[in-house]
């Protein structure tokens, strides 16, 4: 159930700067008028604010720069309205948060933000840099009816699916580096963790990490990431709404799930590859298992292994490792 601030919100927000009378809020809410004026001074101490007109009502003036759970929640489109969503102002780790809520039962779908983590992580055991300085920290949880087997593409899909999000909302030209990275012009702008725990042949639970560069500045990061980072604000030159892509978001990966679950991607998973991959027709070099192999990379096979040709023109498929591109 939307809480009263969500709602008002959500009539505020489909007004797009217009006035929304006091009495209607107050009928369709069934609360009293002045019950309403609270609400909006609770609203306003989270920095929102309102101008507030005797005859008209009241319109949003502005709203707050940093995430805000309750304008993620009225901002979120319809595939995504039964997604529960938690933001914290710090975390250890929101993959964490997420794996604990799902062992102690909590009702999935859902998804833990925090503005800061102080353990994040990454892949292969990394660290994940994770100031408060308006990136996102998010992690969507789901208990799938799928086997393990067909999880080999889940996070390629995924991939591909906020690659697309992103570029949408922002008019940006991210694009897939296989087999997790989102990046920029070369740069990394998203990672994605994906963590998920089996049955003998069910698929428990598993949880969808991503970690994206919204309004993070260069300046403020350390040394070794400015050479490989980027932000969308880096690549815009402006500050952006992170609550209304953050909802944006949240929308994409809902359906994304959805197709996933009922096997509808699978059509759809080498042609969207195709499009955004960052590897295809390049030299790429990569350990698998203990040798350093090199070669052209030539897109992914139906189970998300890397496809590459060597020099004698042998094709390996890779399921996993860390792809250098040396051309
Ligand atoms: C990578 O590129 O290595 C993946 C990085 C994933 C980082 C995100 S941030 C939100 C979520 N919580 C974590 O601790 N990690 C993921």
């Amino acid at each position: 159930m939307p809480t009263k601030e969500v709602i008002i919100l959500k009539e505020l927000l489909s007004a797009r700067g217009d006035f929304v009378s006091g009495s209607l809020l107050a009928e369709s809410l069934g609360i009293s008028r002045v019950a309403i004026w609270a609400h909006m001074e609770k609203l306003r101490a989270q920095g929102f604010d309102f101008e507030a007109v005797r005859s008209k009502g009241y319109r949003m003036t502005q709203r707050p720069d940093t995430l805000n759970e309750s304008l993620i929640k009225a901002s979120l489109p319809r595939v995504a309205s039964n997604l529960e969503i938690a933001l914290h102002d710090e975390i250890d780790s929101t993959n964490s948060e997420a794996e604990r809520l799902l062992a102690n039962g909590a009702a999935d779908p859902f998804l833990v933000l925090s503005k800061r983590q102080t353990d994040g992580r990454g892949r292969l055991g990394r660290q994940w840099h994770s100031p408060d300085n308006g990136n996102l920290y998010a992690s969507f949880a789901f208990r799938p009816e799928v086997s393990p087997a067909r999880l080999s593409t889940f996070t390629l899909w995924m991939g591909v699916n906020i690659c697309e999000c992103v570029n949408a909302f922002f008019r940006v030209e991210s694009n897939v580096k296989w087999p997790n990275d989102i990046q920029i012009s070369g740069k990394k702008l998203a990672g994605i963790l994906t963590e998920a725990r089996m049955d003998a042949d069910q698929t428990r639970d598993l949880v969808l990490g991503i970690g994206l560069n919204v309004n993070g500045v260069a300046a403020d990061w350390p040394e070794e990431l400015r050479a490989t980072a980027t932000s969308i604000r880096e690549e815009i030159g402006t500050a952006q709404d992170a609550n209304r892509f953050t909802a944006s978001l949240a929308g994409r990966v809902m359906l994304a799930y959805e197709q996933f679950v009922s096997d509808e991607y699978r059509a759809r998973l080498k042609d969207k590859w195709k499009s955004y991959d960052a590897l295809e027709g390049r030299e790429v070099s990569l350990l698998h298992g203990d040798a350093k192999i090199s070669g052209k990379a030539w897109g992914i096979d139906p189970h998300g292994a890397l496809i590459v040709e060597r020099a004698d023109g042998s094709r390996i498929q890779v399921r996993a490792g860390e792809v250098s591109i040396e051309k």
